[in-house]
């Protein structure tokens, strides 16, 4: 049997080049090696308000995002988190063992809640259920960008102190992160990671935005004081865009240092720009004719719900058993 990958993504703003760097381009590379599991996390999502005519159309564009830009749904289960009732029954469950000082120190949970007037429970519950997102497939490998390394380091502490109560019931799962593109930075401020929450219209690129919108954004992106580029000393904004056309290229670093070196930020943000385009269009075409079948992002999400949601019921009748709890015979 092929060891089991599972990730999830939050159904919330645009997806942007970032995410697809971080994840969803791993998640193709090697979806084929393992038995692969791909979320739409729209549990997660709601965590914080979300319009409810939005978040349904989301959940739609991202399902066909997946498979525009490569995930396969024949060998790949695409599934909506909230269509498998496991893993909210799982987190429950999971909550139970969790100490709620862990959860206090998550550097998300504390940045996410300072923007909030009043924080509900759900923010703070945030990492448990992703946690049960992962460890209600046994999944081997969670392939994420960098900044959900801490919640990957609480899942596996969690299934710990589970397996250490209750004796070994999870597997531990491993983190994989991508050698470049781990964190793609906002191109208007390349101190902060880029993200979909973020409002700038400079800040991210979105996988949909069209080729003349890809182009002036990078045109814009901050860069520092230098005229060309000079791989010593470059500041954050030259060295995002590096990585971001290394992460596209697949360039490796002798190659980027020979092209790129002594080139003038203008012409070097042209040539970024057209390796952005050019990587996104095919992507782009496939989301479109995706589009065009209505029916067509149902059956995959209906299909993923089938093959997944027996192996969820199995874990999740096997804690409450190694609990305790009531279950018929
Ligand atoms: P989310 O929706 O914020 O992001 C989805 C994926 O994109 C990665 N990512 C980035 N990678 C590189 N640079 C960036 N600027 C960048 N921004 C985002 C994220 O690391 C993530 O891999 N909590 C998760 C969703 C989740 C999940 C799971 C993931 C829920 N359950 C189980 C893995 C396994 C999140 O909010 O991702």
């Amino acid at each position: 049997m092929k060891p089991r990958v599972l990730s999830g993504v939050q159904p919330t703003g645009n997806l942007h080049i970032g995410n697809y760097l971080g994840a969803l381009r791993s998640w193709v590379k090697i979806q084929h090696d393992y038995e692969s599991i791909f979320c739409i996390v729209d549990l997660h999502a709601i965590t914080v308000y979300q319009q409810p005519e939005e978040l349904r159309s989301k959940i739609l564009e991202l399902t066909a995002l997946f498979v525009a830009a490569g995930i396969d749904p024949k060998h790949s289960a695409i599934v909506a988190q909230s269509t498998v009732p496991g893993h909210a029954e799982l987190a429950w469950l999971l909550t139970c063992v969790t100490p709620v000082g862990w959860l206090q120190r998550m550097t998300q949970y504390k940045a996410k809640s300072e923007a909030q007037e009043t924080i509900g429970d759900g923010l703070l519950q945030y990492p448990v259920l992703m946690a049960a997102d992962i460890l209600i497939y046994q999944a081997n490998c969670v392939p994420v960008g960098e900044d959900q390394r801490q919640h990957l380091e609480l899942t596996r502490d969690i299934a710990q102190r589970f397996n250490s109560l209750y004796g070994e019931t999870f597997v531990m799962p491993e983190t994989y992160l991508p050698a470049v593109g781990a964190r793609v930075m906002g191109l208007d401020d390349p101190e902060k990671k880029m993200s979909k929450s973020e409002p700038g219209a400079g800040h991210a690129i979105a996988l949909l935005d069209p080729p003349g919108v890809i182009r002036k954004k990078i045109m814009r992106a901050t860069t520092d004081s230098n005229p060309a580029v000079d791989f010593e000393t470059m500041g954050a904004g030259v060295k995002n865009l590096m990585t971001i056309f290394q992460a596209f290229s697949d360039w490796t670093d002798d190659q980027m240092v020979k092209h790129f070196s002594g080139m003038r930020y203008g012409d070097m943000k042209k040539q970024v720009a057209e390796m952005v385009v050019s990587s996104m269009e095919p992507m782009q075409k496939r989301y479109h004719e995706i589009t065009s079948d209505p029916g067509y992002v149902d059956r995959i999400l209906a299909e993923g719900r089938e093959r997944v949601n027996p192996i969820a019921s199995s874990t999740v009748n096997l804690v409450k058993q190694r609990m305790g709890i009531y279950t018929s015979a």
